[in-house]
């Protein structure tokens, strides 16, 4: 491919002049010849060359302000610029350089001297334009595998949420509709977009703690006995347990052998796994005080946890568990509002009646598959996502 040079002089005798020294740059350069500024901008607007050279004493349009407008565009910014400067001008070449020209060039012009700077110019563009490349598909790369990386650590999350429910609740969604449903309650009350991240991927973990209840009390088919709903209760302790013990055994070996910035990187703490062990723990506290396992109330409890209450309590009650049938909306609603002030944080709620439409969106694209239920073998959703 041949380079593209423009040439901008307002003599045509000058431009004339260069037009014959680089006669023999032909068939390697393709060169435009401009004598109007003005139409020069124009070109320069649209079109990219690989090198410009300016004439700094112009009418209408000067040199040096042409040279500012093209390094502010876009397709201009990275093109080299050789300025034609009279022998004296010292304070103008400042200038140039200050706005970002490539070279200066006293006139008259040697064909040697120009032929060599147009030379060294188009050779550093071009290893300018490569390393652009390089960094981009770099760029491309990293972003591929960072969404890679992502979507692995969600759907680990997630297939672990559903192991703990698997028991109790094996046609199940719930661990992936409670995440949606707090990434949308946590929207409505403003929360900054990171905490709301984090939330959506650490709240399918609240009951992982349900892996540690007896399959005699998990799936109980009536209403627990006070013995019972006492070993029920440990859940949430169970979960924040295996959320944050051992952390220390973990950091020793999960950075072997990786590069020092890896290393420390992995020892520090894991944002996700602290929410999640933070919420497994205080998930089933309720406002008033009268929740479990330490009866703490409003702004003591976690604003994670709160939210993951009424989203984790409203899916519950909208489905089928081993000791209940799914309520209709209407019903769930009515048992929820009775219960703000009291199990739940009046400005959450708030927040849930605002988000109420795209709830009610989430439970239709993420509905239990009755195929999976031991009662069922066939799956009428229109569009199933539970395949
Ligand atoms: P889960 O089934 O996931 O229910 C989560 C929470 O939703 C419950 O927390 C409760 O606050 C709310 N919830 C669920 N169903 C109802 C309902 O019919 N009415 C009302 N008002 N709220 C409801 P909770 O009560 O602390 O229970 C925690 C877990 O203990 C439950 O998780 C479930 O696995 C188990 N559990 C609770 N009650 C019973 C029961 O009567 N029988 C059996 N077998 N298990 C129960
Ligand atoms: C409850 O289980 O607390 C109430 C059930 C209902 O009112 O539907
Ligand atoms: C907050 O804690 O960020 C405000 C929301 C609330 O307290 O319910
Ligand atoms: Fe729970």
């Amino acid at each position: 491919m041949k380079k593209s040079i423009l040439f901008v002089d307002d003599s045509r005798q000058v431009l004339d002049a260069l037009a014959r020294m680089l006669q023999t740059k032909r068939d390697i350069w393709s060169m435009t010849f401009v004598d109007d500024p003005l139409e020069a901008w124009e070109i320069l607007q649209s079109t990219s060359f690989d090198a410009v050279t300016l004439d700094v004493n112009m009418p209408v349009l000067r040199g040096l302000e042409l040279l500012e407008r093209i390094k502010k565009t876009e397709i201009g910014r990275d093109v080299p610029v050789v300025m034609l400067t009279g022998l004296g001008d010292r304070h103008l070449k400042r200038q140039a350089l200050d706005l970002g020209a490539a070279d200066l060039l006293n006139k008259p012009v040697e064909a040697e001297d120009l032929i060599a700077r147009l030379q060294n110019v188009l050779r550093l563009k071009e290893y300018e334009d490569l390393l652009k490349h390089e960094n981009s598909w770099l760029e491309r790369k990293i972003q591929e595998r960072t969404v890679e990386l992502y979507r692995s650590r969600q759907e680990v999350v997630w297939r672990l949420g559903k192991a703990a429910e698997h028991r109790d609740n094996d046609t199940g969604n719930h661990v992936i509709r409670v995440g949606c449903m707090c990434r949308v309650i946590a929207e409505a009350l403003d929360l900054d977009s990171e905490f709301v991240e984090t939330l959506f991927a650490a709240a399918p973990l609240h009951d992982i703690g349900k892996i540690g209840i007896p399959d005699a009390i998990l799936m109980k088919q009536g209403p627990l006995s006070e013995a019972e709903r006492q070993i029920m209760m440990r859940h949430c302790r169970i979960g924040e347990r295996i959320l944050t013990e051992n952390a220390a055994a973990l950091r020793l070996f999960d950075g072997d052998g990786a590069v020092p910035e890896i290393r420390s990187a992995v020892s520090s703490r894991n944002p996700l796994i602290d929410m999640a062990a933070r919420i497994a723990l205080t998930h089933h506290e309720k406002w008033d005080g009268t929740g479990y396992p330490q009866s703490l109330s409003g702004d003591a409890i976690p604003i994670e946890a709160r939210i993951t209450a009424i989203a984790d309590v409203f899916d519950a009650l909208m489905s089928v568990r081993p000791y209940k049938v799914a309520f209709d909306e209407r019903r769930s609603l009515a048992i929820v509002s009775d219960s703000v002030g009291t199990h739940f944080d009046p400005l959450v709620y708030e927040a849930f009646l605002k988000a109420l439409p795209r709830v009610r969106r989430i439970r239709e694209q993420l509905r239990d598959c009755p195929r999976y239920s031991p009662h069922e073998d066939h799956c009428d959703a229109p569009d199933p996502v539970c395949r």
